[in-house]
């Protein structure tokens, strides 16, 4: 006969909790007893559920003996061996949404409390709060239905967007959209969906999500069609076994895809380099309309012992649009240009700040740089950029550039020195490079790096005098902008103005 319901979930959660309490040598045994731990609350779900993993070693997904309805494919299961980050990047459709929120419900209810005792904390996190809900939890690959389909119950409040359930778990619901995205929780383990589209995935995963992972042996699940970014990039580079990395076809779910879906896609992507990317997952590191690439940026790269004397060094700011706290980033980039006319980018100080704070992080790079000048773009009120750096720093030579022409303009001549060889990156500036690669000139987002990035380039091409010495790139399509001097110029001005001797 089986225990009454109160004394079951009694035993549940001692069982649970001597489990989390094991010491981690003994995680084989641990994972061995999660899994019955699961099992058991598979059979006792009840014959309407529908588990995603079926009894056979390895499966096509196709509907057979007592799973008499499509489930989870062998690469749809989790890695059985140790791990941190599961990193499924696979093509549309492949079923990465449907494998997150099953592996995040089967990992949530399998680890209900934390090795102090209290209910454990999850995070859904998205590209942004309204796809964290309208995909990641209420979409048709959504968590919600797996709960329904498995018979679990739970509690989704929405007004804090949090789901709880019957001992105590919480799963929150964030955007990436928010750089700070997970800050302060204390998570046993999270499932990130389309990590390659985040605005800001590297500072999101860095300084929010990771510090946040912290209780137990916390793991996570990322699901994404792969694009250039330098996280995936290094996660999928790392060889110490703490990513596991699964790849897919969108073909490998044709079973579960309407015929007309699989066929537009086909039609759309099929033979182009973008189907590599689109349909079968492959992680190109270039995108095919951004104005660089990772192979010119990566050749031309340069150790910091390899910089020359510079001749004009400048700070670039791209100043946010509104002057709140959690307003936009300022973009704010170092460069300089030698005798030879090769340029150096040598630092990414972009932040999210007040005007106060860009302006105090603009001089201090000035100064640490010991720049020539500061230049800074003021669409958004000329008067208002200038009062702010000058009321950190009455002296420094400013200079505002207005940009009257698109972005696509004042970044293809940029672009091209690139193509020259002629731009070097001082080490690695994994977030300006991140842009710069994703970038595209029809994108509906504005890069704010690469925006004071160009700023930067365009005044040193300008004001060196060297691209006297160009095909007359620089010099055919200057940027764009009203140049207003606010001070005299220096003596490097008045020195490089001159030409080159
Ligand atoms: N093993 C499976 N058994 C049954 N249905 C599945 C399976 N895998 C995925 N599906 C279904 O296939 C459809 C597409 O899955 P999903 O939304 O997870 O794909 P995706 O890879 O996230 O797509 P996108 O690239 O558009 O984000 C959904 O209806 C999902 O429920
Ligand atoms: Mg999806």
């Amino acid at each position: 006969m089986p225990a009454p319901p109160a004394l079951r979930r009694n035993l549940d959660r001692r069982a649970t909790a001597i489990l989390a309490a094991l010491p981690p040598d003994l995680h084989d045994a641990a994972r061995a007893a999660a899994l019955d731990h699961i099992r058991a609350q598979r059979a006792r779900s009840g014959p309407e559920s529908k588990p995603w993993i079926c009894n056979r070693q390895s499966c096509d997904g196709a509907a057979h003996g007592p799973y008499d309805y499509s489930h989870a494919r062998t690469a749809q299961r989790p890695p059985v061996i140790d791990h941190f980050i599961w990193l499924i990047l696979s093509g549309r459709g492949w079923g990465k949404t449907r494998t997150g929120s099953e592996t995040l419900a089967d990992r949530v209810r399998a680890k209900p409390f934390a090795p102090d005792g209290a209910p454990t904390e999850w995070a859904i996190v998205a590209e942004t709060f309204g796809d964290a809900r309208s995909i990641c939890v209420e979409g048709p690959s959504g968590l919600l239905r797996v709960f329904d389909r498995q018979k679990i119950p739970y509690r989704y409040n929405k007004s804090n967007w949090q789901i709880r359930l019957p001992d105590g778990q919480v799963i929150h619901m964030l955007g990436a959209d928010d750089a700070d995205v997970g800050r302060g929780l204390n998570l046993s383990g999270a499932w990130l969906d389309e990590t390659a589209k985040w605005r800001h995935a590297r500072a999101s995963w860095i300084e929010g999500l990771a510090p946040a992972l912290r209780i137990g042996t916390p793991q996570v699940i990322v699901t994404t069609t792969p694009k250039p970014s330098s996280l995936l990039k290094d996660w999928i580079g790392r060889t110490d076994g703490s990513v596991i990395v699964t790849r897919g076809s969108t073909f490998d779910n044709a079973a579960n895809l309407s015929p007309t879906a699989l066929e537009e896609l086909r039609k759309r992507y099929e033979g182009t380099r973008l189907g590599r990317q689109e349909l079968y997952g492959e992680y190109l590191d270039d995108n095919p309309g951004a104005l660089w690439t990772r192979a010119n940026i990566d050749a031309n790269r340069r150790a910091a012992r390899q910089l020359p004397e510079l001749v004009r060094v400048v700070v670039a700011i791209d100043p946010a649009g509104t002057a709140h706290e959690d307003s936009d980033m300022t973009g704010i980039v170092v460069a300089g240009v030698d005798a030879s006319g090769h340029y150096w980018v040598l630092d990414d100080l972009t932040l999210r700040a007040s005007p106060d704070g860009w302006a105090r992080a603009a001089v201090d790079a000035y100064r640490a740089h010991r720049a020539d000048r500061i230049v800074a773009e003021v669409n958004f009120g000329a008067d208002m950029v200038e009062a702010t750096i000058r009321h950190v720093d009455r002296n420094v030579p400013y200079t505002a550039v207005h940009a009257s022409r698109g972005k696509k303009i004042r970044a293809e001549p940029v672009s091209a020195l690139y193509e020259q060889g002629r731009v070097h990156h001082l080490g690695g500036l994994p977030a300006l490079e991140d842009e710069m690669i994703s970038w595209t000139p029809d994108a509906d987002w504005s890069p704010n790096r690469v925006d004071a990035l160009c700023w930067a380039i365009t005044d040193l091409a300008n004001m060196s005098g060297i691209n006297v010495f160009m095909s007359g790139l620089l010099a055919s399509t200057p940027d764009t902008q009203t140049v207003t001097e606010r001070t005299s110029l220096g003596i490097n001005d008045f020195l490089q103005l001159k030409g080159p001797p």
